[in-house]
């Protein structure tokens, strides 16, 4: 088990992450999922020893970061946001070099190197230089790195940010089948089809701060409506604004510029109210779109933004 008690981090005079805490039980893959700037990066940091925190701190197993880094550290498989490879070394020769930085010697680090390649799926371009990789296969290597040592605990930061979808279907697939085959995942992600796709159980942050957590049912329930309908328009009117407002269909609803995003469970009748009065009002409709329970509705409804603002 892992717990994240009250981790506070501050950069100068902004608070980076403030008292962020939650449990990843064994053999499951926990998402953390929120936008740029939210916050994620300087938690993987603190879990995973890199940077130290101004307050709280992290249990792995009931061993404490701050008191048993080294102990620790074996347990946890870490990819970083940012790839650390060596640009002319090949991926095999890299790999040797991280398995040597774990302890691995001799039989067993070719063994571990061999089956790190096999489920990255490179082990016929393992001769290639990293620098001849694309951008989704140095990714793959890199995770491969955190797999060396066969750690219980993969820490993911971002994994898939700028690669070919081909390398980033692989890549969800990989960790798919590591946390199948019993692997404890932290999965961190802007993307929610990703953390929707992988996880379970997922925390949604903001500026630091925690604003979601729970089961995916959980976070769905935040959206009491259960639809989310989202009107585009060429410019909005107050009056239109007001007859959208008091419509009994409507649970709530979020104005930004010129779109209006409006939940409801009855999306049926509500699309006919919101055009018939569009058309009263000489409101010009340019997109209607409905989104039905995800994430990113959660998150809309939570902060009013889109995650990928
Ligand atoms: N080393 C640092 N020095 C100063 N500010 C930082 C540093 N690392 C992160 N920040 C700031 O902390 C906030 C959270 O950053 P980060 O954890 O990287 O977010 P995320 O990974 O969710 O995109 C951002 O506002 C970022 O600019
Ligand atoms: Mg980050």
């Amino acid at each position: 088990m892992l717990q994240v008690k009250e981790l506070r981090k501050r950069f100068g005079d902004r608070e980076a992450v403030s008292d962020i805490s939650f449990t990843v039980n064994k053999g499951e893959c926990f998402g953390l999922l929120g936008p740029n700037g939210a916050g994620k990066s300087t938690t993987i940091s603190m879990i995973s020893g890199l940077l130290s925190s101004d307050h709280g701190d992290v249990e792995i197993d009931g061993l404490s970061v701050k008191k048993n880094l080294m102990a620790v550290k074996k347990k946890m498989g870490v990819v970083p946001q940012e790839i650390a490879l060596y640009p002319t070394l090949s991926a095999k020769e890299n790999l040797y070099f991280w398995g040597r930085m774990y302890g691995l010697r001799g039989a067993m680090l070719k063994k571990r190197v061999d089956e790190v390649l096999e489920i990255v799926g490179l082990t016929d371009r393992a001769k290639e230089r990293i620098d001849q990789y694309s951008g989704g296969m140095k990714r793959r290597i890199n995770i491969g790195a955190a797999l060396l040592h066969q750690p219980a605990y993969l820490i993911m930061d971002e994994p898939t940010v700028g690669i070919d979808p081909q390398s980033r279907n692989h890549i969800l697939e990989t960790v798919k089948e590591l946390n199948k085959q019993g692997m404890t995942v932290i999965y961190t992600s802007h993307y929610m089809e990703e953390v929707e796709f992988l996880c379970e159980r997922i925390a949604i942050m903001d500026h630091g701060k925690m604003i979601a957590l729970g089961r995916k049912e959980e976070l769905y329930q935040y959206l009491v409506g259960g639809t989310s309908i989202r009107v585009v328009t060429a410019g909005i009117h107050e009056n239109w604004l007001a007859k959208l407002k008091e419509m009994a269909n409507v649970q709530n609803i979020v104005v930004q510029e010129d779109t209006v995003i409006l939940s409801t469970s009855n999306k049926q009748e509500l699309i006919h109210q919101v055009i018939a009065t569009a058309m009263d009002e000489k409101i010009e409709i340019q997109t209607l779109d409905i989104q039905e329970l995800n994430l990113e509705a959660v998150f809309l409804h939570l902060t009013g933004r889109s995650l990928r603002d």
